[in-house]
């Protein structure tokens, strides 16, 4: 047994995010697949979502997200001593798109890892790297949602390739002594849970060890997302409520003290079911899925991003976290926003300052259609 450690505050002190140029409109799936603007908008409330190019990897939009974070934080790649990338939709099988992210970003004094948890891969992660920091074995993390849904998505099925997206969000977290943290900002508690007896009413069966890719599997379409999805809507609709309720009780703080409930966006109406059941306002719940569609690791430090950008978020804030997804797995987060004095510049700072370019070049991207490329 080494010496005791004290356990450490972990602040987010940046966030930053990148999403592909071409934005997909919904009609443009009508030209090739039996379906309309208006059922994708009522039964999901996504309208759009964005596409990477072809040979854009999840590891170059993590690039993107994660420059962005770190300059914001005033802070270089070698500033970092923990990379850790949630994805399904990773560069390759093996090494983790970490590993490429490092090498991108030119970290060399850093561990870099992945974690796969589906739609739950940025809670997940966020609980790990929170449990690193706070036992003092890294320092500063970075910590990126990624994905690149397109490259699984059969866009011969109208179940599933009209709800997914592409996009990359990232925060810098750091470890903080108690002593100087008298505000308590930071990272609360957690709520976590999985299921795996029911793996296969969400997953991509096909690339794995368990049935290697073949002409059989390409032909059959086995490398892509296959989804059970009212199996999926109920699981979620119980689970979001537990993950919510959990973590308030486990933080022991009321539901009226949260500033910002932030749920994966995989279908509106999900968030909806949870916001009604519990009887929150709706003010209170960021939805941006009309946007992006489900982005699977990526929804949730997207929409952080967009608050902080938007100047909506706070020193002091109040946020849970929830989401649910493939696995089954659910989990939920507690934060108080905001980093202490000495850390700057403060993620509530840097209010419109800058949104990213792509952003800037998407909002003007042509409607024009194009062929679904990977
Ligand atoms: O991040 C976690 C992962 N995913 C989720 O959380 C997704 C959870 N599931 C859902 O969000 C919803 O179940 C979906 C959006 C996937 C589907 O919505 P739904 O209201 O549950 O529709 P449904 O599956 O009950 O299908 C209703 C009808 C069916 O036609 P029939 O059998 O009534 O003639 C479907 O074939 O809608 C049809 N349908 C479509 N029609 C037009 C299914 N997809 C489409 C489509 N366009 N894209």
């Amino acid at each position: 047994m080494g010496p005791q450690r004290q356990m450490m505050d972990v602040v987010v002190r940046s966030t930053g995010r990148y999403v592909p140029e071409r934005v997909f409109l919904n009609h443009e799936f009508e030209s090739f697949l039996d379906t309309s603007d208006q059922w994708i908008t009522e039964r999901t409330g996504i309208k759009e979502r964005h596409l990477a190019a072809p040979g854009e990897s999840v590891s170059d939009m993590s690039l993107h997200a994660a420059r962005q974070a770190l300059e914001r934080a005033g802070l270089g790649p070698e500033d970092i001593d923990l990379i850790v990338v949630a994805t399904v939709t990773g560069d390759t099988v093996f090494p983790s798109t970490a590993n490429w992210l490092q090498g991108k970003l030119g970290n060399t004094r850093g561990w870099s890892f992945d974690i796969n948890a589906a739609c739950s891969g940025f809670i997940y992660s966020l609980s790990t790297v929170t449990a690193l920091l706070r036992s003092g074995q890294a320092r500063r993390a970075l910590l990126v949602g990624a994905e690149k849904m397109s490259a699984i998505l059969d866009f011969t099925d109208r179940a599933s390739c009209v709800l997914f997206g592409d996009a990359a969000a990232a925060l810098v977290l750091e470890a903080v002594e108690p002593e100087q943290n008298g505000e308590g900002y930071g990272i609360g508690e957690f709520y976590l849970g999985s299921d795996g007896s029911l793996a296969e009413i969400l997953y991509q069966p096909c690339g794995g060890s368990s049935s290697p890719p073949t002409f059989s599997s390409v032909q059959r379409h086995g490398h892509y997302v296959k989804m059970q999805g009212q199996d999926v809507y109920k699981n979620a609709v119980r689970r979001m409520d537990e993950v919510v309720d959990g973590v308030l009780k486990k933080q022991g703080v009321a539901p009226e003290s949260v500033d910002w409930f932030i749920a994966h966006q995989a279908n509106v109406r999900i968030i909806d079911s949870v916001r009604e059941r519990m009887k929150l306002p709706a003010e209170r719940f960021y939805v941006n899925i009309q946007r992006y569609g489900n982005t699977t690791s990526a929804t949730i430090p997207l929409c952080l991003d967009e608050l902080v950008c938007d100047g909506r978020l706070s020193a002091g804030q109040n946020l849970v976290l929830f989401t649910f997804g493939a696995g089954l797995t659910w989990g939920s987060a507690f934060l108080k926003w905001g980093v202490p004095a000495g850390l700057a510049p403060a993620p509530g700072d840097i209010a419109k300052r800058d949104i990213s370019d792509n952003e800037e070049a998407a909002a003007g991207a042509p409607a024009a259609p194009v062929e679904v490329q990977r």
